[in-house]
């Protein structure tokens, strides 16, 4: 694990302690014993001292956002908007059906960014399950997607493929010694996705999640779950990750593919209406309840999955009538724009710095 890189940088973990200038705007930097601290005196844009994150993020941020991936919310318009606002979009690839349509989207993303736009990404579902693995992967490699989320299976194959053409690739994990395992893999960074998240969300409190996996990996970390705001995406940074992943609250936004009765559930929400049940999927997720209630569920019904297994085409009918959704819906109270949204993020973000 690279905690040895961390030692030789006498023992400050990956970070150091940078001054610089850069584009003639001083930029300074300081991160103590690995409490990541930012000081930063301009818009912000990731800064090259960061020398835990890939090249591949530097400068090209405006917020330490990753916009997460999200079945049939995420696509083109989505991840496009996001990359322009600064922050990087991504969007599975099983959103795009069938096949030859995942090609129209990579054409299309990879047509409208540009040099200066921040990166984006292709979550990848590693699992036998997946059927379209193979062919996705083909068209990841052939587009060469800057960054690739595998979610679920260990991704060595896919790490192999990607380093290939030189792409980068985050597991997503809800347990430190899943992240274990996928360094091992020689995957580039680590996806911590703690309680309270949208989707197949885990169980464990951030505080603790984050600092666990520092403990034994000081490469890029990146962390999930509950983050609705600019405060949340510093406090993941004070945590002693590099990036905040937002999912829920990309959800709400003008650009997202979700109907506008779900985005609407979702700012008529609160953390309350948030309910995590293996019931939908087979495996815990959380869900908005009145989506589930909607659908004739009552809650004695989600204490166990459902019965005969779980295909991903279920889960396709399954998701498009439940709604899923994260505790962080408590701080979601309108459908902006990407763009409204990012300036927004940027300036609590800003504010959060100062406290
Ligand atoms: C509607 C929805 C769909 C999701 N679908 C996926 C998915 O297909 N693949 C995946 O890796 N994560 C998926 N997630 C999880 C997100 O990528 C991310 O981990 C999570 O949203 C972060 O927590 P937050 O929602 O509290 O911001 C989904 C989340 C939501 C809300």
């Amino acid at each position: 694990m690279r905690r040895a890189s961390a030692r030789a940088n006498g023992g400050r973990g990956a970070f150091g302690k940078v001054d610089h200038r850069q584009g003639g705007v001083r930029v300074f930097i300081n991160r103590l014993a690995g409490w990541g601290a930012w000081y930063i005196e301009r818009p912000f844009a990731t800064s090259s001292a960061i020398m835990s994150l890939p090249e591949l993020f530097r400068d090209r941020l405006r917020i330490p956002v990753i916009a997460a991936p999200m079945f049939l919310v995420s696509g083109p318009e989505l991840v496009i908007a996001s990359c322009r606002a600064g922050v990087a979009g991504s969007f599975p690839t099983l959103n795009a059906r069938p096949v030859s349509v995942l090609e129209e989207w990579l054409q299309r993303i990879t047509g409208e960014l540009g040099p200066r736009d921040a990166p984006f990404g292709v979550n990848l579902i590693v699992h036998d399950n997946n059927e379209r693995l193979a062919e996705d992967l083909a068209l990841t490699v052939k587009y060469r997607v800057p960054f690739v989320i595998t979610s679920l299976g260990l991704p060595a194959d896919v790490v192999k493929a990607v380093h290939a053409y030189g792409g980068v690739v985050f597991h997503d994990v809800i347990h430190a010694y899943h992240a274990k395992k996928a360094i091992q893999a020689g995957v580039d960074g680590i996806i911590a996705v703690a309680a309270g998240a949208g989707g197949h969300a885990g169980t464990q409190n951030p505080f603790v999640l984050v600092r666990e996996i520092r403990e034994f990996w000081d490469g890029p970390l990146v962390l999930g779950g509950t983050i609705s705001d600019g405060a949340g995406v510093r406090a993941a940074e004070v945590l002693g990750a590099d990036l905040a992943y937002i999912g829920t609250r990309w959800v709400a936004t003008k650009e997202s593919m979700a109907k506008e009765t779900y985005k609407q559930m979702i700012v008529d929400s609160g953390a309350r209406d948030i309910v995590y049940t293996p019931a939908i999927s087979g495996t815990h997720g959380n869900y908005l309840w009145p989506s589930l209630e909607k659908a004739g569920y009552v809650k004695s019904d989600l204490g166990q999955p459902r019965p005969g297994g779980h295909k991903i085409a279920d889960e396709s009918r399954a998701w498009r009538d439940i709604w899923s959704g994260g505790q962080g819906v408590a701080l979601i109270h309108d459908v902006p724009s990407v763009a409204e949204l990012v300036e927004r993020l940027e300036a609590e973000y800003r504010l959060a710095m100062k406290r």
